[in-house]
């Protein structure tokens, strides 16, 4: 292990694991639909989605509040019912299996890969029942799932695949972008992810008629669109199923479209740092780099490593002015899910071992530069 480094520190200055990108455009395109007093669900939004299916390749996305809306409507429109299985990774935020439960299904939590943090397919293989219902995989940290395998589980079991995208919009898998690949792919735009809208969502489905119910389903079951007014000022509607109030906002998609632009520029920077984070960490004693195959790319949302004694690891790095984080511990664990789980082995080593250190559009090449050196200066 090299010697530690306390010339390093930089006090008062330490660099953030994340930061909320604000695009210069945002704050007059954000003004532009406050002035016109039309707030509400309308054609930004609908240009947001355009957008989003154009620059990043999703397959009929379909704009909502938040990442959990979207999770949680992509649930409904499966027609998970009370009692259902759903298979989640533990390695997550809470809101994925929470979405589960909102609709008094199961969450059983598969075991992960220790190399990357995503769900294992062959645990999945192994908590599959007669209640199965559906699959929930997470790209965690960006980082494409092992899509072939998962897939071809679901379709040997007839079971549907919902993906949790929060943290990988622009990943690809096998030269295909995460949010065209399985049933349905949900996307979050919450502060510090790589596009902001605030807060807000995207579910993304593959079939039209799937598509069709989201829209109506996100604002109470109603085509807000082909729903025309009567003479007396009301509109015209039967609802047919439950709906939600789930819909995006127009000052929200202004938000969005602006934070759209540039989006591959800011990708291609935050993959360049990943590179050279992994070319100059990979050899440092006492890491382990996260495994990565050439036949996906990751969006980065976080950059993940083994360290050994993680606690000594932290303590350094913030004595340099670095913040290293693990972000999300597993979920499993919390009492609302029914108690201690613990069959999960690869998941209890990941506990042990994981951590971030910053990747994101604020960084400086000199910031990028101090963290290698931090790292490398050993803990
Ligand atoms: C993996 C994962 N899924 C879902 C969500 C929920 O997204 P939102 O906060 O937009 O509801 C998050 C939020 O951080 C997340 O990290």
């Amino acid at each position: 292990m090299p010697a530690k480094s306390d010339s390093m520190a930089k006090p008062g200055l330490t660099i953030p694991i994340f930061n909320t990108y604000i695009s210069p455009a945002a704050a007059d395109e954000v003004a532009k639909v406050l002035q016109s007093t039309f707030l509400s669900e309308g054609s930004i939004v609908k240009a947001f989605e355009s957008r989003l299916a154009a620059e990043l390749g999703l397959l009929n996305p379909v704009a909502v509040n938040s990442g959990t809306s979207a999770l949680h409507l992509a649930l409904v429109l499966v027609g998970i019912a009370p009692g259902d299985e759903v298979i989640c990774p533990a390695q997550t935020f809470i809101a994925t299996a929470l979405t589960i439960m909102q609709e008094r299904a199961v969450p059983v939590f598969a075991d992960i890969n220790y190399g990357t943090g995503n769900i294992d397919p062959r645990s999945i293989a192994e908590k599959i029942t007669p209640k199965t219902r559906a699959i929930m995989a997470v790209h965690w940290g960006g980082y494409p799932c092992d899509m072939d395998e998962i897939c071809a589980i679901a379709k040997k079991h007839g079971l549907a695949v919902i993906e949790d995208a929060a943290h990988a919009p622009g990943a690809s898998y096998k030269g295909r972008a995460i949010g065209a690949i399985s049933d349905f792919t949900c996307f979050s735009f919450q502060a510090i992810k790589h596009i902001t809208t605030g807060d807000g969502g995207a579910v993304c489905c593959r079939d039209e008629n799937n598509a069709r119910s989201a829209f109506a389903k996100r604002w109470f079951g109603i085509d807000r669109f082909n729903s025309r007014p009567s003479v007396l000022g009301e509109r015209q509607y039967n609802v047919s199923a439950v709906g939600y109030k789930y819909h995006l906002n127009d000052y929200a998609a202004a938000l969005g479209l602006a934070n759209l632009s540039g989006f591959k520029e800011r990708m291609a920077r935050r993959r360049a740092i990943a590179a050279r984070y992994r070319k100059q960490l990979g050899g440092v004693p006492g890491i382990r780099l996260f495994s990565e195959t050439p036949d996906r790319e990751s969006a980065y949302w976080l950059f993940g490593l083994h360290v050994e004694r993680r606690l000594d690891f932290v303590r350094a790095l913030l004595e340099r002015g670095v913040t290293a984080s693990v972000i999300h511990q597993r979920i499993d664990r919390n009492s609302v899910f029914g108690g201690l789980r613990g069959d999960l082995s690869d998941q209890a080593r990941f506990d042990e071992t994981q951590i971030n250190i910053p990747i994101h559009d604020a960084l400086t090449e000199e910031q990028a530069e101090h963290i290698i050196k931090s790292v490398s200066a050993g803990w």
